[in-house]
């Protein structure tokens, strides 16, 4: 499928997905606290959604069953909520949502500490975060893909963190997953030109060790290969020919 250029009317519809995603995940990060179930946070964040009139896109994604993707601590993406988890003080709670909103998609993914974390966990997740907006810094009209996908995984790994590669970001409008690939690895070639009008999520999954990671038995939850705490940045990304605007960072909701 070829990389597509959104029109005006369509990027205002991914405009508008992305501030209610935008508002959901920050309703979600406020809620969080030790003794709180991950089933809860699937179910506010769904409710959040669906008071907007929106689809939270994940629910049923390829047979997902939730609205919130919760990975904790170990956890890299896709955990599935589930009542009899529960969140306690120090862990990390990585949460992955979709809104559709008249048709157009928004992903983005922030995470969060759950009361007070170790220094480790706090850095990790500040570096994850930051690693996003090194990428962006490239992300314009007439540079190229890899661009972005370099900065990420040089800034991450300047920590000696581990990037997953095994999972990538990607386009984003009438469908969750549309060309092209973001890796947060170098591809070795340029890849696309960046264009404006191209929507893009993008989305750092940063391992405090080793960048390889595993699947657990439920055929969904990815897990780092040896244990360590996983962190998981993301937001939907329009390029345009000057600073690119984050549609899932739009406060004015
Ligand atoms: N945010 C994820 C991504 O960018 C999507 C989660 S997969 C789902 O690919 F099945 F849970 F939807
Ligand atoms: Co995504």
């Amino acid at each position: 499928m070829a990389v597509t250029i959104k029109s005006a009317r369509e990027l205002n519809l991914m405009r508008e997905a992305g501030k209610i995603l935008n508002y959901t995940l920050r309703t979600l990060e406020r809620e969080i606290h030790p003794g709180m179930s991950t089933a809860d946070i699937d179910r506010i964040g769904e409710e959040t959604i669906r008071s907007f009139g929106c689809v939270p896109s994940f629910l049923h994604y390829n047979g997902y069953p939730a609205s919130i993707c919760v990975s904790v601590n170990d956890e890299v993406v896709h955990g599935i909520p589930d009542r009899h988890r529960i969140l306690k003080e120090g862990d990390i709670v990585s949460l992955d949502a979709g809104v559709i909103y008249k048709g157009y998609h928004s992903d983005a993914a922030r995470t969060v500490a759950v009361g007070t974390v170790s220094e480790e966990a706090r850095q990790l997740i500040d570096v994850t975060r930051q690693s996003f907006f090194e990428g962006i810094k490239y992300a314009r009209a007439g540079n190229h893909l890899n661009d972005i996908c370099k900065a990420i995984a040089s800034f991450a790994e300047s920590h000696g963190y581990g990037v997953v590669r095994d999972l990538v970001g990607h386009g984003i409008g009438t469908h969750l997953h549309e060309d092209p690939e973001v890796p947060n690895f170098d591809m070795n070639r340029r890849g696309i030109r960046l264009r404006p009008g191209m929507t893009l999520a993008i989305e750092p999954m940063i391992n405090m060790g080793t960048w390889e990671v595993e699947w657990l038995d439920d055929d969904w939850t990815v897990v780092t290969a040896d244990g360590e705490l996983s962190a998981h940045y993301e937001n939907t990304v329009l390029i345009t020919d000057g600073e690119p605007e984050i549609f899932t960072l739009n406060d004015s909701l």
